[in-house]
């Protein structure tokens, strides 16, 4: 029998215990025009076929109310080094500043939707929003991905190469963490049963 002392913790800091989380920006908007891109950790893999994502987004940001209007939005992976932008992009909104601009992002042309990608990422996944949920203070939108690319020289066959890229995890707080210190693939596991 396991018996161990244990302190209760505040409700919301269950996300805290779930993490750390991986960081991605979601960009949502024309290439000149309305435009934002903000820092998002509450985006989550809903199915794998056919492929849905789902990504949660509260009701007071420029994002959400762009997101309802166009319809669509890309999730674009940053990397390590641009953990103080990915906090300055969360610190102001895209309806009082063209963050593109203001921090000197390349805003690119997406492949299937509206909305543009950000050119210094290392990876996209383009989203098209078919149900959105209000819960809380909060938009779920539940999105089917239409298309999924990274770089050249981060990419192979299935997927991502984190290992020459480390990927930004978030464990709250504004305190960053890189998952690249450590991995290890189960590949030796024998299943009973
Ligand atoms: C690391 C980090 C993670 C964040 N995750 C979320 C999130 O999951 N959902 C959300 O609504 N806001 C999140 N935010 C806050 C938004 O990014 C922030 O309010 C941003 O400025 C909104 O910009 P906008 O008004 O242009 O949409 C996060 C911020 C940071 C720094």
């Amino acid at each position: 029998m396991v018996c161990c002392m244990y302190r209760d913790l505040p409700l919301s800091f269950f996300n805290r215990v779930i993490g750390p989380v991986p960081v991605v920006l979601i960009s949502v908007g024309y290439l000149k025009g309305k435009r934002s891109i903000m820092p998002c950790t509450s985006v989550a893999p809903i199915s794998l076929t056919p492929p849905y994502v789902g990504a949660s987004i509260a009701k007071t940001r420029y994002t959400c109310k762009l997101i309802r209007e166009l319809g669509d939005f890309v999730i674009n992976i940053p990397t390590w080094n641009f953990t103080r932008l990915i906090t300055e992009l969360g610190m102001v909104s895209g309806s009082e500043i063209d963050k593109f601009e203001y921090f000197n992002l390349t805003p690119l042309k997406a492949k299937k939707v509206k909305s543009f990608r950000v050119g210094e990422a290392i990876a996209w996944i383009e989203c098209c929003v078919e149900k959105s949920l209000s819960i809380g203070d909060r938009v779920f939108y539940i999105s089917r991905v239409v298309a999924v690319y990274a770089r050249e020289e981060c990419s192979y066959d299935f997927g991502v190469k984190w290992f020459s890229e480390k990927p930004v995890l978030y464990l709250g707080d504004l305190l960053f963490a890189t998952g690249f210190a450590e991995y290890y693939r189960c590949c030796d596991v024998v299943y009973r049963r």
